[in-house]
């Protein structure tokens, strides 16, 4: 859980911003719901020193890296950097490409705590190939760096990148709309849609990564954010906050710090959901929890309400159980239900359950 500052901020980055995003990580709550990652997309490199060393935009980071990361980590969080595999990073800064040792050595010097890895510009590079130097390269480093595969998805990393990273997208970019596809990047369903099949092969320190979250940054209503932050949590994502969190307002704090939907993402069992029913419009996702509890979600894309119903034969549970089943959003718990639940999802939106047995 953390936050990166790409699909608010893009290349504007600077030492500023990232004090500012710190201090409202904190101030916000969100440090206290469990965000702790503060990571600089790309844009922050400038050039390389005679040495090859990778110096950082003076302007920006007048300071440097390590003042900053300093200052991130005096507030708790963690601190991240970004880089690419190739010879320029996709904003045309200096890639890591023939100086991935090099650069490994400095972050940990610096105190980098994460790397998101990325893949423009590498030309006939074997994508495994290249996410394993750099994995060993941190490994050698002398410093815990978790690192994000950022590959797009292009080269079935869900099949090698365990045990190479921590993490891995496995889409395009997201953009902050409910729908829609340009060349390199997709609406917030369609990306959900590419994850339906991927839910095999995530895990504890091994997670798929449907990109960061687009919550609060204006593109959707208030409904549309909780179904993307409840669908984000159902893949047990890698919650990655991308808003101005010096500038949120009450909905975008109260999706982004919502301690019931955050526990099912962060669920100890690591299961990312199954979509286990779809109808048209209307679908149910679902996803085991530990201690033998269910999340599932009801999910409306329709325009108009919608009376769904799930049953508990489709989550394999035992038609005479009885279970309580709490409403994650409003908070009500229906008592002693018998063989299913059914309410009215909104239009766009979602009912996210926790289904709990009754012994
Ligand atoms: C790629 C990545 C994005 C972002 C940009 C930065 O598009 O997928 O998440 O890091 O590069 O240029």
């Amino acid at each position: 859980m953390g936050w990166n500052s790409w699909n608010k901020f893009a290349c504007n980055v600077s030492e500023q911003l990232i004090r500012q995003q710190a201090n409202a990580m904190v101030a916000s709550g969100m440090k206290d719901a469990g965000y702790r990652y503060i990571v600089i997309d790309d844009c922050w490199q400038k050039s390389r020193d005679a040495d090859g060393n990778i110096v950082a935009d003076p302007e920006r980071f007048p300071s440097g890296i390590k003042a900053l990361a300093d200052y991130v980590h005096s507030k708790g969080l963690k601190f991240g950097l970004y880089s690419d595999a190739g010879v320029l990073t996709c904003g045309g800064r200096p890639g890591s490409a023939g100086h991935e040792f090099q650069d490994a050595r400095q972050y940990a010097k610096w105190g980098v705590d994460y790397l998101k890895y990325d893949w423009c510009n590498t030309g006939p590079r074997n994508a495994e190939a290249a996410y394993t130097i750099m994995a060993k390269a941190l490994r050698e480093s002398g410093r815990d760096i978790v690192l994000s595969i950022c590959e797009w998805g292009d080269n079935h990393p869900e099949r090698w990148a365990q045990p190479v990273g921590h993490l891995w997208r496995t889409t395009g970019d997201i953009f902050d709309a409910w729908q829609g596809k340009e060349k390199w990047s997709h609406g917030m369903t369609d990306i959900l849609d590419l994850q339906a099949e991927l839910w095999r092969y995530s895990e504890p320190n091994a997670w798929n990564d449907p990109d960061m979250l687009e919550v609060g940054n204006g593109g959707m209503t208030t409904t549309e954010y909780e179904s993307h932050f409840s669908l984000w949590a159902m893949l047990a994502a890698p919650l990655i906050a991308g808003n101005d969190l010096s500038k949120m307002d009450a909905d975008t704090r109260r999706i982004l710090t919502n301690a019931d939907v955050i526990a099912v993402d962060q669920d100890p069992l690591g299961r990312q959901a199954r979509r286990i029913w779809k109808e048209g419009d209307l679908e149910i996702w679902a996803r085991p929890l530990k201690g033998g509890e269910q999340a599932v979600v009801l999910f409306n894309r329709g325009k108009a309400p919608a009376t769904m119903k799930v049953g508990w034969d489709q989550l394999n549970l035992p038609e005479g159980l009885t279970a309580d089943a709490k409403d994650l959003w409003n908070k009500q718990v229906s008592k002693g239900l018998r063989g299913s639940y059914a309410g009215t999802v909104a239009p766009h939106g979602v009912i996210m359950l926790r289904i709990t047995p009754v012994p």
